[in-house]
């Protein structure tokens, strides 16, 4: 009965360490890029973004909000002159964007300014009974060289980048913010403290949930592989006990 029990979970435990590497190698073949289309596609990304260190000092000269992120703007808009919907998607570049904002007791804002008219603001807020945070508010202005007018908009309902007071928000994953229909921005390698920083550096990391997924492979295998080297150990001891039980018998 125990060796049947044994047999069947060193089979299960191989089954499912095949089913998880299988799972990944079927994930990795949907995750490899199409071969590029013969003819040009009208939209073409502008590829990774740099990542930009941006803060922000309160009055009295201390950083209050720090902020580690790649950005991408992605804009859809009517173009006059061409007479049909464009999408527009621009990098920041860290290099020419300044930084400015606030921060008070509950709310933490961000100002990102490039010289190419555009101008981001993000709006954190600190609920003080829950002692959670999150990224509530999200506007741009822009007004790029083929732009046929301004472009804005916000939206001041948001839900995102969620952290506990005392603790950065960290997502190393490609993560998309959709602010408004026309509206989006994509982050990457993206760290923030929006509250109660403590000197200069960030507190402990809060990962977003598309980091942990990354982290669930892994951990299956690991598993699967320590109750594996369980279940021999365990059947050595208990084969040794039966030799030695055999022998008195005699
Ligand atoms: C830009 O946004 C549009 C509309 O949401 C989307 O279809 C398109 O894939 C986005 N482009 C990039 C490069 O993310
Ligand atoms: C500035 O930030 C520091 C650290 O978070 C805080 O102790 C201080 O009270 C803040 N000052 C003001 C004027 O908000
Ligand atoms: C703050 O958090 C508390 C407890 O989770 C909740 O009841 C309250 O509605 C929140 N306040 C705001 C302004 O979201
Ligand atoms: C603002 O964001 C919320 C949540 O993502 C969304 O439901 C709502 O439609 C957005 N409002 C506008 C004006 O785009």
């Amino acid at each position: 009965m125990a060796q049947m029990c044994i047999a069947l979970y060193v089979g299960l435990s191989l089954h499912l360490l095949f089913a998880t590497v299988l799972h990944q190698g079927a994930a990795d073949f949907v995750s490899t890029p199409p071969p590029p289309p013969t003819t040009s596609p009208p939209h073409k990304g502008p590829g990774v973004p740099a990542q930009g260190d941006y803060s922000v000092k309160n009055e009295t000269g201390t950083v209050c909000l720090k902020a580690k992120m790649a950005l991408q703007i992605n804009i859809t808009l009517h173009s006059a002159s061409l007479n049909t919907i464009v999408q527009k998607v621009v990098n920041l570049n860290p290099n020419e964007t300044a930084s400015s904002g606030s921060c008070d007791k509950e709310r933490a804002i961000l100002k990102l300014n490039s010289p190419q008219q555009t101008e981001l603001t993000f709006q954190f807020t600190l609920n003080t009974t829950s002692k959670r945070y999150n990224l509530n508010s999200v506007s741009i202005s822009a007004s790029w060289p083929d732009m046929a007018e301004g472009f804005s908009a916000h939206n001041d309902s948001l839900d995102y980048l969620q952290g506990n007071l005392g603790f950065s928000y960290m997502c190393r994953s490609e993560q998309t913010l959709e602010v408004s229909q026309n509206f989006s921005l994509k982050t990457y390698f993206l760290h923030v403290q929006p509250f109660g920083l403590t000197g200069d550096a960030f507190g402990s990391a809060l990962e977003c949930l598309l980091d942990q997924d990354d982290l669930v492979i892994p951990i299956v295998v690991g598993a699967a592989l320590a109750g594996l080297v369980l279940v021999v150990l365990l059947a050595y001891m208990i084969g040794r006990k039966r030799s030695h039980a055999g022998y008195q018998t005699i």
